[in-house]
């Protein structure tokens, strides 16, 4: 897919085609994008919905209802908490963003020039975000596929890490997780990982339901019911909080509907895992 550049900006910019995989970022885009739109936004992320204006991305097209709207939203917000806490700590952190798309977490965090940051995603995902989002000290794109050994090494192995995986876990294999969990852990000294969960209800239902989006073809998770599922994969991986969307307070901003389905979920753990949550680990 080629996108222009239209609107009221001076220069158009032609962005390079993306593959099928690479393509699927433009789903959570459209969540931020329409979130920003929304009654009361959780991410509030202008830069998401100026981009797909600016590009006249028709984010309807993939018929988001309010509930994975606020999904996308909200557990982005809990990641970038999460970046902000580990930096308030650690100044002279590592920041990765593991599968970035065009998500702009590094402008929302807005870390000290003490941060280097990462982006790293495939090679048309780092171009076209070099094209569409503007240029910072200390940060860095790295355009590679996660599951090459080498794109680590541009990456300083002697600073404390925080590492997000917003929306990618569920393409990786089981071997592939495995494999990049153990890569991070021995590459930095100590740090903490924070992704959304795809239990195996997730897997199932995105098949069964969303079998014209663009992800479910890539979907290759097996699923982790349990944070200690993860645990047991990488056993040097120590749970830090698995938090349940549903019983955040940001709850009380939802959409009614949501909110309605969440009050009626929320007191089962495990019910509430079919939601949205984000699992923390340290290492
Ligand atoms: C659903 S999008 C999420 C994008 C972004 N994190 C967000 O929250 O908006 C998934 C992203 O993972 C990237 N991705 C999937 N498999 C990958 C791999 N093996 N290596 C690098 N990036 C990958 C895709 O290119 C895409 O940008």
């Amino acid at each position: 897919m080629s996108h222009h550049r239209k609107g009221t900006d001076t220069m158009a910019i032609t962005l390079p085609d993306l593959t099928p995989l690479e393509n699927t970022l433009w789903l959570t885009l459209a969540g931020k994008a329409l979130d920003y739109q929304a009654k009361h936004p959780i991410l509030h992320d202008k830069t998401a919905y100026d981009i797909v204006r600016k590009l006249d991305y028709d984010a309807g097209q993939f018929k988001l209802s309010a509930s994975p709207v606020v999904g996308i939203a909200h557990r982005s917000l809990v990641m970038d908490n999460i970046v902000r806490q580990f930096i308030a700590k650690n100044p002279d952190a590592v920041g990765l963003d593991l599968g970035a798309g065009l998500d702009t977490r590094v402008y929302r965090v807005d870390p000290p020039t003490t941060v280097e940051w990462y982006d790293v995603d495939l090679p048309g995902v780092a171009k076209t975000r070099q094209l569409l989002l503007p240029e910072r000290p200390h940060l860095h794109t790295i355009g590679s596929d996660l599951n090459d050994p080498r794109w680590i090494s541009e990456v300083p192995a002697d600073r404390p890490a925080v590492i997000v995986a917003d929306g990618l876990i569920g393409f990786l294999s089981k071997e592939e997780l495995a494999t990049l969990l153990d890569r991070l852990i021995r590459h930095f000294p100590a740090g903490e990982i924070c992704f959304n969960g795809y239990t195996r209800f997730h897997v199932w239902a995105a098949k069964k339901y969303a079998g014209t989006q663009s992800v479910v073809p890539f979907l290759r998770s097996p699923g982790f019911d349990t944070p200690q599922d993860i645990e047991r994969l990488e056993p040097r991986l120590k749970l830090v909080r698995e938090i349940l969307l549903g019983r955040e307070p940001e709850v009380a901003d939802y959409p009614w509907t949501t909110r309605l389905a969440n009050f009626l979920t929320a007191w089962s753990i495990s019910i509430s895992r079919k939601g949205t949550a984000v699992q923390h680990y340290r290492f």
